[in-house]
């Protein structure tokens, strides 16, 4: 298996695989909570930051200029633990990439070009885009290449994300930086009156673990990153670290006015789940899902978010007296984990911004006859331990389903543990929980649910334009990345 997909190294090592060497330390702490989570936590070697410390940035935005964008992937150094340098494989060198920021209804061209030493493949996870554009895991953009990735945008205003999707190593090359927000924008929620401008802050939260010098840890089982996939055994249900960062900064502080944010929340971790709060108390309005507006706000106060999930929150700092700490807090996490940032009422101010009590409609799918059963396990893959969807290990040459446009069909996501599920090209909308109605996350137009152990989750989904080959993989990208993988094509 390891033979068939690997890739046989057509660059030289370099920074992607440098910096792992001689962790061999103390390594199987226990992770408190443990039954909400399906990984094991990897330390840092390096201290720690005293929390909110670190100035929370926002990524630069690119808009596109006549329909392009182009970006490089490049290593480059970031202080990310103050006085310490990380090498990032970074979208424009820099970790999150840059905000890409597009409009319904107007195509854009990402151009993008290679200068890292791994091959890569772009995926903009929640787009609805023509398979040559998806990010099929195996269709590479080598070393020193380009391509550009044309995306319609032929969809509702959405928090939509893009990172790396290279067959086998999606996990590594995601945690040293390859990922970013594109953001959809339209005319309908430009009318809302929402929280915009400052007020509008996209919040990529991620947890990693870094080694003395500040190079990032991760237990690749080839820290080349070249042939073998996977990581070493005791991190096989997902990798934690020990440093939560938000837009890649440690336990950031954002200075706020008293009035309301609108917070645009991706869990971009590869195994971590969160319950956010807010301390001392407060509420959390969901407007929003992975695929755009609710139909109507819906209030918090924790919010359970699985990998590769969107909240759209709003959050009424003026809530508070000026002066207050607020500090989103995660009550799955122990330790430093169990902070994640945190704001300060830093000014009274006017706010002319509105939550309106009904947002864009929602139309509810209504299930055909065609049902399908995905079966998320621990299983083996060829010779290795490794994740199974029904059983079977990613093969790329095998379809597992084959919906046609425009049919509702349901699908049942049946599980052993935590695994948090995601569909390429189009939306779902949650039909049942553990047999029960919806729950409090399952809101809306969704792309990626978040399966508990022995669970079942049934979903109508409705694919629907573009014709061909795609995946539904677990998005615990240690998951993925030994296998937890199908693929369906459309027609
Ligand atoms: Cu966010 Cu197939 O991935
Ligand atoms: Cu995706
Ligand atoms: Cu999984």
């Amino acid at each position: 298996m390891i033979e068939r997909r690997g890739f046989l190294g057509l660059v030289g090592g370099g920074a992607a695989g440098a910096g792992l060497a001689g962790c061999g330390i103390d390594l199987r702490p226990l992770v408190g909570n443990g039954s909400q989570q399906t990984a094991e936590l990897l330390r840092s070697a390096a201290p720690s930051p005293p929390p909110f410390t670190v100035a929370l940035p926002v990524p630069p935005v690119r808009p596109p200029v006549g329909g392009l964008i182009e970006v490089v992937q490049r290593v480059a150094e970031a202080e990310i633990l103050p006085g310490l340098r990380t090498a990032v494989l970074g979208y424009d060198g820099i970790f999150p990439g840059p905000t890409i920021e597009s409009r319904r209804g107007e195509p854009v061209r990402v151009r993008h070009r290679n200068e890292l030493p791994v091959p890569t493949v772009v995926h903009l996870h929640g787009g609805h885009t023509p398979p040559e554009h998806d990010g099929w895991p195996m269709d590479l953009l080598l070393p020193a290449g380009s391509r550009d990735y044309a995306y319609p945008m032929d969809q509702r205003a959405a928090t939509l994300w893009y990172h790396d999707h290279r067959m086998d190593f999606t996990g590594p090359q995601v945690y040293r930086g390859l990922a970013g927000f594109h953001l959809v924008r339209d005319d309908e929620e430009d009318a809302l009156g929402l929280p915009s401008g400052e007020r509008e802050l996209p919040l990529m939260i991620c947890d990693r673990a870094f080694e003395a010098d500040g190079s990032l840890r991760y237990p690749s089982i080839d820290r080349t990153l070249r042939e073998v996939p996977g990581v070493e055994q005791p991190w096989m249900e997902g990798v934690l670290g020990d440093v939560v960062l938000v837009n890649g900064a440690p336990w950031p502080v954002a200075e706020v006015d008293a009035a309301r944010y609108r917070l645009r929340i991706l869990n971009a971790s590869n195994a971590r789940r969160y319950r956010l709060a807010l301390s001392p108390g407060g509420e959390l309005t969901q407007i929003g899902s992975d695929g755009g507006l609710l139909a109507a706000p819906v209030r918090h106060t924790a919010l359970d978010v699985a990998p590769a999930e969107r909240f759209d929150v709003v959050v009424d700092f003026a809530a508070y007296p000026v002066g207050s700490e607020v500090t989103l807090v995660n009550s799955l996490g122990t330790g430093a984990a169990a902070q994640v940032m945190r704001f300060r009422v830093v000014r009274a101010a006017r706010d002319d911004s509105r939550v309106p009590a009904q947002l864009p409609t929602v139309e509810p799918l209504r299930p055909g006859p065609v049902r399908r059963e995905w079966r998320f396990t621990r299983g083996r893959t060829g010779r290795h331990a490794g994740w199974t969807i029904n059983g079977l290990p990613f093969d790329p040459s095998r379809i597992d389903a084959r919906p046609r446009l425009g049919d509702v069909e349901v699908w049942r996501f049946s599980s052993d543990l935590h695994h948090p599920v995601h569909v390429h090209l189009d939306p779902f909308q949650v039909l049942s929980r553990g047999g029960h109605p919806p729950g409090p996350s399952d809101g809306g137009w969704k792309d990626t649910v978040d399966l508990q152990p022995a669970q079942d989750v049934e979903v109508a989904v409705r694919f629907t334009d573009h014709r061909g080959r795609y995946v539904i993989h677990c998005h615990n990208l240690e998951h993925e990345d030994m296998a937890m993988m199908a693929a369906f094509a459309t027609s």
